[in-house]
């Protein structure tokens, strides 16, 4: 495995490429990163991996320098994991001067995540078409774990004409189904004990909404109260339609419900897909 730091090197190295996957990463990485490079691997001869924690996502009251960072450790799990080659950029290297071109993401960039991150899509969606523009793969694999974030790149793919394909992979989850996430390591012992009452709370919904509940607002709202009366602050909880984001109707049948707390200073973030089968 082979780990470049500029841009010139990596597009010089990727020349001698028939075929590219392409997983990008902010590092910190574990085993729902490594489930994605496992997916790639079947899509292309040659995978890429790219470390990068990126200022453009992060508000200012955000956890940008407290973020995770263990390069030597990333690179060990992804040589073991196939990887071909490792882009771990400096960040003078993607913003050699401040990045003012920036992507504006649709509406629904606004909503769920949106709402209570402002700029961080047009931060994510920025810095993917650059590395996208550099790597130029034919599929990049992202992880349902971020499900907007998954719906927005294939929406910048698709109204941008991208030439690659977006392939989806399942979120990993721990043994007692808290979905791996690097923003995990922030969680004290008891704050652990407690995580996983989010998978808990969307997992009744999708209960209630297979077993033919369509009080959605009902149920949502229940999901948050008891969340708050085990200590978490809510952004949102949320029922969704699978392929748009937009609200539900009474007789859609793909939905997602998203939703997104705080335990401590740790937010979490987490979905399931729910089909109403009706
Ligand atoms: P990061 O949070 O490091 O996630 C990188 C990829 O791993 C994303 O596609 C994410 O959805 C996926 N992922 C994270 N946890 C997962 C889990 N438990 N199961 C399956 N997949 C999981 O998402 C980002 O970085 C950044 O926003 C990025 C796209 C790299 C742009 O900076």
């Amino acid at each position: 495995m082979e780990v470049i730091t500029d841009i010139r090197s990596l597009r010089r190295r990727l020349k001698r490429q028939a075929s590219i996957a392409f997983v990008p990463t902010m590092g910190s990485l574990h085993e729902g990163h490594l489930s994605l490079v496992r997916i790639a691997q079947q899509k292309a001869g040659c995978v890429v991996a790219s470390i990068f924690v990126n200022r453009l996502q992060f508000a200012p009251t955000e956890d940008f320098d407290q973020y995770p960072r263990a390069l030597a450790d990333d690179c060990r799990l992804l040589k073991d994991g196939g990887v071909d080659i490792v882009f771990a950029p400096e960040e003078k290297a993607l913003y050699p001067s401040p990045q003012e071109f920036m992507l504006e993401p649709p509406p629904i960039a606004n909503t769920l995540e949106g709402e209570f991150r402002t700029g961080f899509f047009r931060g994510v969606a920025t810095l993917v078409l650059k590395l996208f523009n550099i790597v130029q793969p034919q599929a990049a694999v992202f992880g349902k774990k971020d499900y907007q974030q998954l719906h927005i790149i294939r929406e910048l793919v698709r109204q941008l004409n991208l030439p690659l394909d977006i392939v989806a992979g399942d979120t990993v989850r721990a043994s007692d189904n808290l979905a791996l996430s690097s923003r995990n390591r922030y969680l004290s012992n008891e704050e652990r004990a407690k995580a996983v009452r989010l998978y808990q709370a969307l997992s009744q919904i999708k209960q209630g909404i297979e077993a033919g509940n369509r009080n959605f607002h009902e149920m949502e709202e229940k999901a948050k109260e008891s969340l708050r009366s085990y200590d978490w602050e809510v952004d949102y909880i949320a029922v969704r339609q699978r392929d748009t984001l937009a609200s539900v109707q009474a007789d859609d049948e793909d939905m997602v419900v998203l939703g997104a707390a705080r335990l401590g200073k740790t937010r979490l973030i987490d979905n399931l897909e729910v089909a109403a089968g009706i």
